[in-house]
């Protein structure tokens, strides 16, 4: 088994390219999917609260420690091994993330903004995937809502109730969980251009990165060019299209079954999903794919061992439809980042 490629970040930690989703594995699937992939090589876990499955990730990364798999922590000061020519990388080097290290990402949910709220918040996650610190912790949306217990409080007309924290609140608030050591990095995802550059412009410790929504119908040329221009990565989400979205409708298309992918595809004897998961990584960006199914999470991870041409790149882009699927539908909250251009 290789190592996995890494991409570095603004602060010298260092992060596998690819991590295995885990939004909407159920608990009952999830252990054994994270166990698959650990033992395929993926050293990277993009996990969140809201997910409602941490502590069934936990098990599987307990039993992988136990089994000395993998262990924390190994990534500082890696040394490159390996180059992909095409890989934009965002500092400067591309090496390999040590085969016995393990990045895991959580995510702080919209209910626990507030500043007073925030640790309590990581240390749920923390205590629920059995680690010390995360390597990465991100403010899951820049929209606050009503805290308390229910995830998703709404008004008497179903509309989110907005809490009103200011997210650059929140963000002073995640840089002091680094100072704690409770996390590595920490992040931003689903920030639009503004709401980046008013946390860019209080931070003192910058985004290391923007996850965002990313595939051929949505390619987020725009929102990835700026976060290069400040040194933040962008990570990938919904790489494959989400076909297992809450709110797929019959008749929606599917990126998956897309003719112009299968083509390009067929081309290089891999599957459109691996096409796609190819496409985030040659742009330079960290990808995420989800899969409960251990062999689709081994076929996801084969995109090591083949390149898209410039010309297949440029029309995979060519796809762009504006075709967003996630976007959580609080369109009234203040916060709602997608009214902007990007
Ligand atoms: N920050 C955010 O707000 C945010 C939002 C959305 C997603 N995310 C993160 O990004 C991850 C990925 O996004 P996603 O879960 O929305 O969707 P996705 O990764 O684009 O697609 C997942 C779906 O594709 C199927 N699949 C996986 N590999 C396949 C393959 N090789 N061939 C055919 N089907 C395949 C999976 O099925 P099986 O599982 O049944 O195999 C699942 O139904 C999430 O899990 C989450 O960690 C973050
Ligand atoms: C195409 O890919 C499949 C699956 O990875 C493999 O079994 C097969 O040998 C490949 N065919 C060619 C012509 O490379």
């Amino acid at each position: 088994m290789s190592a996995v490629p890494l991409v570095v970040f603004n602060n010298g930690h260092t992060c596998p390219v690819i991590g295995l989703g885990t939004w909407k594995s159920k608990p009952g699937e999830v252990t054994q999917a994270v166990k698959d992939a650990i033992d395929i090589g993926y050293r990277h876990i993009d996990c969140a609260h809201i997910y409602g499955n941490e502590k069934e990730v936990g098990e599987a990364l307990k039993a992988k420690f136990d089994e000395g798999v993998v262990k924390r922590r190994l990534d500082q000061l890696a040394t490159p091994l390996s180059r992909i020519s095409s890989l934009y990388v965002p500092t400067e080097g591309l090496g390999a993330y040590p085969k016995a290290d393990i990045f895991v990402t959580s995510k702080l949910w919209c209910t626990s903004h507030r500043p007073d709220l925030v640790e309590a918040a990581v240390k749920t996650s923390l205590a629920d995937l059995g680690l010390d610190y995360l390597d990465l912790y991100l403010i899951h949306w820049p929209q606050a809502y009503k805290e308390g217990e229910d995830n998703f409080p709404v008004d008497e007309q179903g509309k989110a109730i907005p809490s009103a924290v200011d997210y650059v609140d929140t963000w002073k608030a995640m840089e002091g969980l680094v100072d704690k050591g409770l996390v590595k990095s920490i992040g931003i995802s689903n920030f639009n251009k503004k709401q980046i550059d008013r946390v860019v412009e209080a931070a003192r410790i910058k985004p290391a990165v923007n996850q965002i929504e990313v595939h051929p119908y949505l390619n987020q040329e725009k929102l990835f060019e700026h976060c290069k221009s400040l040194g933040i990565v962008v990570t990938a989400y919904s790489p494959l299209g989400s076909p297992d979205r809450p709110w797929a409708k019959p008749g929606d298309p599917t990126l998956m079954e897309d003719e112009r992918l299968k083509v390009v595809a067929a081309k290089h004897n891999k599957t459109v999903a691996q096409v796609l998961i190819r496409y985030a990584i040659e742009r330079g960006m960290i990808v995420i794919p989800k899969s409960v199914t251990r062999s689709r999470i081994e076929q996801n991870f084969q995109v090591f061992d083949f390149q898209l041409s410039a010309d297949e790149l440029q029309a995979v882009a060519a796809l762009e439809c504006n075709g967003r699927l996630c976007s959580m539908g609080d369109v009234h909250h203040p916060d709602y980042p997608f009214h902007d251009e990007f």
